[in-house]
C-alpha cells in the first residue's frame, strides 16, 4: 500500500520523530510513504518526495520538520485532493497538524480515507491526553524561568515572561507552575491588573524583593481582548503580541518597581524535542500508519492514559482549554 503524509500549521518539537516512525513502520509492513511538502500546500500544488528509509536516517533528533509546514488549507479544494490521490496512487494520507490541518482533514475525511496525529506546543486538542511538542516548549519556559528568577532577584525586579497559548494556557500553566512563578495569566481566566499588582506588592511587603508573571500570549485583561500585532497570519487571524510588554509598563507604574518583559516566542518551538516528546510522536505516528495499514480512517492517533488509542477525528476540532479546577489548584502554589 502507499500512503501520503503531510506536516502542517505551526512546527512542533517531535515532528520528525512522527515522520521517521510512519516511515520505518510503513517499511516493517512493506508501505510506500510519500511526504507532501508544506503541509496541506504540497497536496495542492503536487510537490511531494517519496520517503524510503534512508531519507528519514538521522532526523530524529532534528527539530522542525523535514517536509517544511504551512497553514494552507485543502478544505475548498477536494478535486484537487482527489487528482492527488489518483495521481500518487494513495490508499490513504496522515494528517500530522494542530487545530487547522485536523479540522480540514476532519471534514474532507467524509470523502478521503485520512488518519489524524494530533500535534502543538499549545496541547490545546482535545480526544488525546497530551499533543506533543508540549512538553518540549515547558521545558524550554521553565528552563528560562530559572534563569530569569536569579536576575530578577538580584536586582529586586519584577519579571514578567510571555509564553505562547492562543486560546489555552496550558503552557503558561505548567511552566508557570515548574518555574515557581508568583502570578500565572492565562486566556481561559481574564485578570484584573489592579489585582496582579496587588500580588505582586503583597509579595513585596512580605519581603520577597522579587516576581515573576508568567503571561500566555492570549490572556486578557477583564473586559478587553487579546493584544495583537496589527498583522494578521496566513489564516487572517491577528497575530498575538504586546500582553508582556502592556503588563511591563503597569506593573512598574502600579507596584513602583522596575520591571522588565521577556517573550520567549519561538525559542519554545524550535529545536530539539525532549525524550518524552519522541517516545510520544514516535509512538503516534507507528499508530497512524497501523491504523491507515488495517484500514481505519477518519480516526487519530492519541495518548489515552498509557495507552495510544484511535479516537475519532472530529474529536480533534474540539479546542482542549485548561479546566478551572486546575486553574483553582494551582491559585495554592502562586504568590
Ligand atoms: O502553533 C500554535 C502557536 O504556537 C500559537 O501559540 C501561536 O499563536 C502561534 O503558534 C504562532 O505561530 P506563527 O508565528 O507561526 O504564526
Amino acid at each position: 500500500m502507499r500512503f501520503g503524509i503531510i506536516t502542517g500549521g505551526g512546527d512542533c518539537p517531535g515532528l520528525n520523530a512522527v515522520i521517521r516512525a510512519v516511515v520505518r513502520s510503513a517499511l516493517l509492513h512493506g508501505d510506500e510513504i510519500v511526504g507532501f511538502r508544506d503541509g496541506w500546500g504540497g497536496v495542492l500544488d503536487g510537490d511531494c518526495l517519496d520517503l524510503p528509509i534512508e531519507k528519514v536516517a538521522g532526523i530524529l533528533p532534528r527539530g522542525g520538520t523535514i517536509l517544511g509546514t504551512s497553514r494552507r488549507s485543502a478544505l475548498e479544494h477536494r478535486d484537487i485532493v482527489a487528482q492527488r490521490f489518483a495521481e500518487q496512487r494513495l490508499d490513504g494520507l496522515i494528517a500530522v497538524g494542530g487545530n487547522g490541518t485536523l479540522f480540514a482533514a476532519n471534514a474532507l475525511s467524509d470523502q478521503f480515507p485520512i488518519v489524524g496525529v494530533p500535534k502543538t506546543i499549545d496541547n490545546d486538542i482535545s480526544g488525546t491526553d497530551r499533543t506533543f511538542g508540549f512538553d518540549t516548549a515547558v521545558h524550554i519556559a521553565t528552563a528560562a524561568i530559572d534563569r530569569l528568577h536569579t536576575t530578577a532577584e538580584s536586582h529586586y525586579r519584577n519579571l514578567v515572561v510571555e509564553v505562547m497559548g492562543r486560546n489555552a494556557g496550558w503552557i503558561a500553566l505548567h511552566a508557570g507552575l515548574a518555574g515557581g512563578a508568583d502570578v500565572i495569566l492565562v486566556p481561559e481566566r481574564p485578570f484584573d491588573i489592579a489585582e496582579v499588582a496587588e500580588r505582586v506588592l503583597a509579595r513585596r511587603s512580605r519581603g520577597r524583593g522579587f516576581s515573576i508573571v508568567v503571561v500566555a500570549e492570549g490572556a486578557t485583561a477583564r473586559g478587553g481582548d487579546p493584544l495583537h500585532k496589527g498583522r494578521m497570519d496566513p489564516v487572517g487571524r491577528p497575530l498575538l503580541g504586546g500582553i508582556g510588554h502592556w503588563l511591563e509598563r503597569e506593573l512598574e507604574e502600579r507596584t513602583k518597581a522596575e520591571t522588565r518583559v521577556v517573550v520567549l516566542g519561538h525559542m519554545q518551538r524550535g529545536g530539539t524535542a525532549t525524550a518524552y516528546d519522541r517516545v510520544l510522536a514516535s509512538r503516534m505516528g507507528q499508530r497512524a500508519h497501523l491504523a491507515a495499514h488495517a484500514g481505519e480512517f477518519g480516526c487519530m492517533a492519541a495518548l489515552k492514559g498509557p495507552s495510544i488509542e484511535l479516537v475519532p477525528l472530529a474529536e480533534a476540532t474540539v479546542p482542549n482549554l485548561v479546566p478551572d479546577a486546575e486553574l483553582d489548584l494551582a491559585e495554592a502554589f502562586l504568590g
